[in-house]
């Protein structure tokens, strides 16, 4: 399957998927494209070092001229013949003519146990201070599918995690990124294999391997 990861930060869940789709990995996927509305940051710096084709989307206010309009960038998508979407820390809200141009085929990742902690503003540490204020005893990854709001779309899977005594969010978010790095990549190879059942209800479900 044909992947196109979109970032904004440094990147390292998407290292650790293009590190799964070669040489062998568990991921039968290919990434074909890097999004991001960064075009300096790690990921779109990593992208470059390995071949991937970087897009920047969207463009800041003051490069616009030649920007791609919600549409042409649904087009590229199509033009790399795109199966999956992948929202690896992507800080944007992406486009509704996105959502529905793939649908049920657009994931992301949030770093703590949706449905709380999540939503419009809760990002980054936010997110890790919120879970620790709470009194919450675990946090973790949550990957789900992606509609036209934020952090709202059905859940496809979780782990969890800890939450220790005097814990800091920064130590918080170094034990959830490691487990997000596992959570995708498993996921994502549960995805190229197509292996997602949808319930009736509408809950998606990853089959196992066996
Ligand atoms: C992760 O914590 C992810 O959950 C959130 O943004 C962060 C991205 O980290 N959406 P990285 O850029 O993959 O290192």
């Amino acid at each position: 399957k044909k992947l196109a990861v979109f970032v904004s930060g440094g990147g390292s869940n998407f290292k650790k998927i293009h590190e799964g789709c070669i040489g062998g990995g568990s991921v039968n996927g290919d990434v074909v494209l890097l999004v991001t509305n960064k075009k300096d940051c790690g990921g779109a710096e990593y992208a470059r070092s390995n071949g991937i084709p970087v897009l920047v989307f969207p463009k800041p206010q003051r490069e616009s001229s030649d920007a791609l309009s919600p549409t042409e960038l649904v087009d590229v998508l199509r033009e790399y013949g795109v199966d999956f979407v992948l929202l690896a820390g992507y800080l944007k809200l992406i486009p509704v003519e996105l959502v529905k141009a793939f649908p049920k085929r657009i994931l992301n990742i949030h770093p703590a146990l949706l449905p709380a902690f999540g939503g419009k503003g809760l990002y980054g540490m936010r997110v890790h201070k919120a879970v620790l204020a709470s009194g919450a005893r675990y946090s973790g990854p949550t990957i789900h599918f992606v509609d036209e709001e934020y952090d709202t779309g059905r859940i496809l899977a979780q782990s969890a995690v800890r939450v220790i005594a005097n814990d800091t969010p920064e130590e918080l978010a170094k034990r959830v990124l490691h487990e997000e790095h596992k959570l995708y990549v498993e996921v994502v190879a549960a995805i190229c294999e197509e292996r997602i059942i949808w319930r009736e209800d509408g809950v998606p479900l990853i089959q196992s391997k066996d």
